[in-house]
């Protein structure tokens, strides 16, 4: 399977937010999109997004894993960036089209169909920095992608930033591409610098997330993360995860910790990255101050591992799906 997020399926949806309200949205063939050259995006970053997939189970349907949650996730990045915010039945339906006419492109689990809902300001104005952009283009792209875990699930290394901040106060829970910007530089200087996979985001000594997950803590008994702020991107798989974890008798325990806590803890709890692209992924190391520290014994960990099986068998249809997580398309 090609590299993620490089194929595209042949079509997109695609909807238009003119004079003060939504048109209707079409199903169009994928081609490039013409933009006025001062629309709002390129200039002031007015842009959010979400991604998400969709399964091919064998009964030939689709289920699209918690697609409210992300809409509604949508609807809170729009709103942040004074976009304006697409009704959840137009965003809903627009997924639920697209899925349809690109059902016989899902691969089998454990790939799957990648969906990545965007919404941009196109308002032609270059002088309006201090000004929300009132047009405004949404799209839907999907993409066939593959098992993150073909070749096993090889635990990453992380370097621990103490001094930098990933996002800012305003933006750190929206999904938008400025704060994919701002990890790339630091994110890309501690790949060079220390051959690590990610950079573990901990302003003021506060553990925060990666560049696109969110940070766990596992032992037998319980998980440990941070609880929600502005400060980070409220994942999806993340609450899943919590919520199959209470299921199965942990203690969810969120709450903030510090790098002095985490250290302490490496050697007795697994650590993973949670995130739609690596459901949950094990951190084998941390790098702190040019030193590395194993978390445990550097390898997969069994709670890492029994939580993302139970994920993974409701998405695949091999566990009921008690939490309503899923959306049938057929
Ligand atoms: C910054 C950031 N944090 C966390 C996540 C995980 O979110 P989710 O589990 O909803 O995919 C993502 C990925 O979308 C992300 O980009």
């Amino acid at each position: 399977m090609a590299q993620f997020g490089t194929v595209f399926c042949d079509h997109m949806s695609i909807a238009r937010f003119e004079n003060g309200s939504w048109g209707e949205a079409t199903i169009q063939p994928l081609a490039p999109l013409s933009m006025h050259p001062a629309s709002h995006v390129f200039h002031y970053a007015s842009t959010c997004f979400e991604g998400f997939k969709a399964y091919r189970w064998p009964d030939g349907k689709a289920r699209i894993f918690r697609l409210h949650d992300h809409v509604a996730r949508m609807q809170r990045s729009a709103k942040s960036l004074h976009l304006p915010v697409p009704d959840a039945n137009l965003l809903a339906g627009m997924v639920e089209d697209l899925v349809r006419k690109q059902l016989g492109d899902i691969p089998e689990p454990p790939s799957s169909l990648y969906l990545r809902p965007t919404l941009i300001g196109t308002l032609p104005n270059i002088g309006a920095a201090a000004a929300p952009s009132t047009q405004a283009m949404l799209f839907v792209l999907a993409s066939p992608v593959g098992d993150y875990f073909a070749g096993g699930a090889r635990p990453l290394k992380l370097l621990i930033a103490d001094t930098i901040a990933r996002s800012t106060e305003q933006l750190g829970s929206t999904k938008t591409g400025g704060n994919y910007a701002a990890a790339l530089g630091p994110t890309l200087a501690a790949k060079e610098q220390f051959g690590v996979d990610q950079v573990l985001f901990c302003p003021g000594g506060d553990v925060q997330e990666t560049g696109a997950a969110n940070f766990l803590l596992l032992s037998d008994e319980e998980i440990i993360t941070k609880p929600l702020n502005s400060s980070f991107l409220y994942g999806i798989t993340r609450a899943s995860i919590i919520t199959l974890a209470r299921d199965l008798g942990y203690r969810a325990n969120e709450r903030d910790f510090t790098v002095a806590e985490l250290l302490d803890w490496a050697a007795s709890y697994e650590a993973a990255l949670s995130g739609t692209a690596a459901t949950l992924t094990p951190v084998g190391r941390l790098v702190y101050q040019g030193r590395e520290i194993l978390v445990r014994d550097g390898s997969a960990g069994p709670n890492t591992e029994r939580l993302r099986r139970a994920l993974q068998t409701i998405q695949y249809g091999e566990a009921p799906d008690t939490h309503a997580w899923l959306t049938e398309v057929s």
